[in-house]
């Protein structure tokens, strides 16, 4: 029997592409979400992409238990997602009650629910932002998380220790994984589905998009005398597509009960570290486009480098990143070229 995946926030970027990935693995889905920061053209898309004219969205707030009831009532649920989330660090350093008041209440509804059914599967979407500034690098699972810089980054800490305290004392009833994801850039081949941020883009490669069609004049580079080999920082930069297709190898796993413990962790990283200045430089040469930009100040609360030892999802999972950086810009691109009308 066809088993059944419910996708909090899968309206947005990084839930959108795993819906696809999930309904052409085999999976149905249920995607929820309140359209708080995002519009229906990456549910439209996915649509498109995977002929399902009828994939189930219920237009909901998981911060309201009784609609999260009313959810798991109304579908079988095997495993549950959870992207719902805001996801500002900036924003959650000036709105924190706001970042905690979402962030974990719509968590714990979700678990409390999943939890009454007597068998769940959950995926929380964690992110390398738990580490901080490594001594190491790179990480692997077993290194030590530091304490969040920002309330958004606590809210990652804070649910991942939920997500092990409840699955303890569940009896059972609740498994679960973390997923902790480095940079996640690009959109889906297509172009029908990618990244829609609202207003200024605080992610980098949405900026160096934004500004080679001409939204933007030019592109800050914060901070080029960082202990780097080129002074920019360094990270993990990750396709979207692959890395939602980790996704549909931890539920798989959770479903068939592969699961070596009852909550596992996996870095969804490339191993491959590349610097800021690299990124543009490679957007550039890819696309044939300029990028205008200029070193500016450090950036409050970045970290010099992190990149993932992807090794476990590797060997346990079976899951790699294999989409190339050059394919990855080239889908950003066209994504931005599409949805300027180009
Ligand atoms: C941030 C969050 C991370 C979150 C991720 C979502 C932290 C510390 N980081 O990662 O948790 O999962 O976003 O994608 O919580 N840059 C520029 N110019 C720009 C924008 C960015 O030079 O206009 C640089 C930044 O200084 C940084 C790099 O590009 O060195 C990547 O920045 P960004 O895309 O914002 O991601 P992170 O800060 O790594």
């Amino acid at each position: 029997m066809k088993k059944t995946v419910l996708v909090s926030g899968g309206a947005g970027f990084i839930g959108s592409h795993v819906t696809v990935e999930l309904i052409e693995a085999g999976y149905d889905v249920v995607v929820a979400d309140n359209f708080s920061n995002c519009d229906r053209t990456c549910y439209e898309g996915v649509k498109k992409i995977t002929g399902r004219k009828d994939l189930p969205l219920e237009v909901m707030d998981f911060c309201d238990l009784d609609a999260v009831k009313a959810l798991f009532g109304k579908y079988h649920i095997d495993a549950v997602i959870h992207f719902a989330a805001y996801k500002a660090v900036g924003e959650s350093v000036d709105k924190p009650l706001m970042y905690y008041k979402n962030n974990l209440l719509s968590f714990l509804n979700v678990l409390e629910v999943a939890q009454s059914t007597g068998k769940c599967n959950v995926l929380f979407s964690s992110s390398a932002t738990v580490y901080g500034e490594p001594d190491a690098v790179p990480v692997t699972e077993a290194t030590p998380r530091k304490p969040a810089t920002s309330p958004y980054g606590n809210t990652k800490t804070m649910c991942e220790d939920i997500l092990h305290d409840a699955v303890k004392a569940s009896g059972g009833a609740l498994k679960g994984i973390l997923l902790r994801y480095f940079n996640p850039i690009g959109a889906h081949p297509s172009a029908l589905i990618g990244e829609l941020p609202r207003g200024v883009p605080n992610n980098l490669v949405p900026f160096i998009t934004q500004t080679a069609i001409g939204k933007r004049e030019c592109l800050n580079i914060f901070g080029n005398d960082y202990p780097t080999p080129d002074g920019t920082c360094q990270r993990d930069f990750i396709d979207i597509v692959d890395l939602a297709r980790a996704h549909v190898y931890a539920v798989t796993r959770m479903i068939e009960g592969k699961m070596k413990k009852p909550v596992e962790i996996f870095n969804v990283g490339t191993g491959r570290p590349l610097s800021v200045m690299e990124l543009v430089n490679a957007f550039e040469k890819v696309n044939g486009v300029k990028v205008p930009h200029k070193f500016a100040p450090r950036r409050a609360g970045d970290i010099t480098a992190i990149w993932a030892d992807p090794t476990l999802a590797n060997t346990e999972m079976g899951w790699k990143a294999t989409r190339t950086i050059e394919e990855t810009l080239k889908a950003a691109w066209a994504w931005e070229c599409r949805l300027a009308g180009k």
